[in-house]
């Protein structure tokens, strides 16, 4: 996958996208990212960006020009990339958005800043508009790293052989399970029994239940949504009735 991202600010961009698992699928050549500022398509002296709104009101709105151009230089080297635009305006992002978005093989992800961008450039130029949240950022460049973040994770390879995001909490609708490493006992608390047992069965038993259990009391709207067997339907019961859990 390629990602360009458009952005008035590319050096927010350096560390978060060249640490931990994603740095290394940079590295490997899983995925491949580049900044694209658009401050370096104006054409004036000065390199203005930004102007005021026709009609009056607070703030600043960036030009439709360098946005343009911007795009355009993109779009140049492959008609075939897919234009994404932070926003809060924007539809709700998930995993099943981030599943699709890592089925393009290119994509164009511009950022805006200030009170947006002048609006002729969704009309002409963006596929799509996207927001990570209910919440107003500074600029779309924090979202542009969570959109990239949970797509990288559906590209082969980017998690290593043996695990795929398909696994993942949200895939089937419900919250993970506890976890616990060494040691068995820590300040007190100690690790359920169940999990030291090397019983298969009795271990996937309690962890489907504590998922449901999770599910239930922190996200009862994922439950709705999800796709429960009748044994999950009886280890909700259990879970529903026992008060002292
Ligand atoms: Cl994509 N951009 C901005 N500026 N704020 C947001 C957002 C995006 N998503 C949630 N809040």
């Amino acid at each position: 996958m390629r990602v360009d991202i458009l952005t008035l600010f590319p050096d927010m961009f350096s560390s978060p996208l060249r640490e931990s698992i994603l740095g290394k699928a940079v590295e490997r050549g899983l995925i491949q990212i580049r900044t694209i500022n658009i401050r370096d398509f104006t054409s004036d002296k000065h390199k203005v960006v930004d102007d005021t709104p026709y009609g009056g009101g607070q703030g600043m709105v960036m030009k439709v020009e360098p946005v343009a151009r911007a795009i355009e230089s993109v779009k140049s080297q492959n008609s075939d990339v897919w234009t994404v635009y932070l926003t809060p305006q924007g539809g709700p992002f998930n995993q099943d958005l981030a599943r699709r978005l890592s089925t393009h093989p290119h994509l164009a992800l511009l950022c805006g800043r200030y009170e947006g961008i002048d609006d002729r450039v969704r009309d002409l130029f963006v596929d799509e508009e996207i927001s990570i949240g209910d919440y107003v950022l500074t600029g779309g460049e924090l979202a542009a790293m969570v959109v990239i973040d949970a797509a990288s994770r559906f590209i082969p390879g980017v998690l290593g052989s043996d695990r795929s995001a398909e696994e993942d909490s949200f895939f089937n609708s419900l919250l993970e399970y506890p976890q616990y490493t060494r040691p068995f006992e820590f300040r007190g608390c100690c690790v359920p029994e169940v999990l030291l047992s090397g019983n298969h069965s009795a271990i996937s038993s309690w962890r489907r239940k504590e998922a449901l259990r999770r599910t239930w009391m922190r996200r009862p709207d994922l439950l709705v949504k999800a796709n429960l067997s009748e044994e999950d339907k009886k280890l909700l019961e259990e879970i529903r009735g026992s008060k002292d859990d």
